[in-house]
């Protein structure tokens, strides 16, 4: 059995965590390894459906999905999240309780995001139109110490990418070259 983790993906929205994360579980699978995305954009109309993005709704948000990446991570399964988890305290609350877990920061400049507005939700942002926008109107609390920062804004996908999988090798999730490790127990043990 493969070595399970989390790779948690956290950043505003447009950040590129979906693009990173998507990109990433294709490399991952080409290395045989088992790879379950969630994306919290995906979730929100699934396990995560009525939440709203009141703190108290996006903490739990972030608490079922990091159920789900405790329990697959376990499980010898590569768990790879990506939601805003705008909340300091919750994102190291899922770090205490699951092993192997790697904060990955999509650090991108505001102005960018702004800029890029991919959705067209930073304009209804600023306009008013949407309320308690992450960045905009609503906080966001990046990691003091992730294990890995990517700036979307001057890093390419495939910088991004490679960035995270060094990282991996060097916690020993994975070998080099790239390959997935047999599971020495040890992310069970929780
Ligand atoms: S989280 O804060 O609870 O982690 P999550 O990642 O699930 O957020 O969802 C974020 C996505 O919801 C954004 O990419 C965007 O498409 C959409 N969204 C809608 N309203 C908001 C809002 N007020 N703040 C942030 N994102 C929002």
């Amino acid at each position: 059995m493969q070595t399970g983790c989390t790779l948690w993906f956290t950043g505003m929205s447009g950040s590129g965590k979906s693009t990173l994360s998507n990109l990433l579980s294709a490399r991952l699978r080409a290395m045989g390894a088992r790879v379950e995305v969630l994306d919290g954009d995906v979730l929100r109309t699934q396990l995560c459906r009525g939440l709203t993005f009141s703190k108290q709704d996006r903490e739990e948000n972030i608490r079922r999905i990091g159920f789900i990446c405790e329990l697959l991570t376990r499980n010898g399964v590569i768990a790879i999240a990506a939601a805003i988890s705008p909340y300091r305290e919750g994102r190291d609350e899922l770090r205490s309780r699951i092993a192997n877990f790697v904060e990955i920061h999509m650090d991108c400049p505001v102005d960018v995001l702004v800029e890029r507005d991919v959705k067209g939700l930073y304009k209804k942002a600023l306009s008013g139109e949407i309320k308690h926008f992450t960045g905009i109107s609503d906080p966001y609390e990046p990691p003091l110490a992730p294990e890995v920062t990517i700036d979307s804004s001057r890093q390419t996908p495939e910088e991004g990418i490679s960035a995270i999988l060094n990282c991996m090798e060097g916690l020993g999730i994975i070998s080099s070259p790239y390959e997935t490790i047999p599971d020495s127990g040890e992310s069970r043990q929780s």
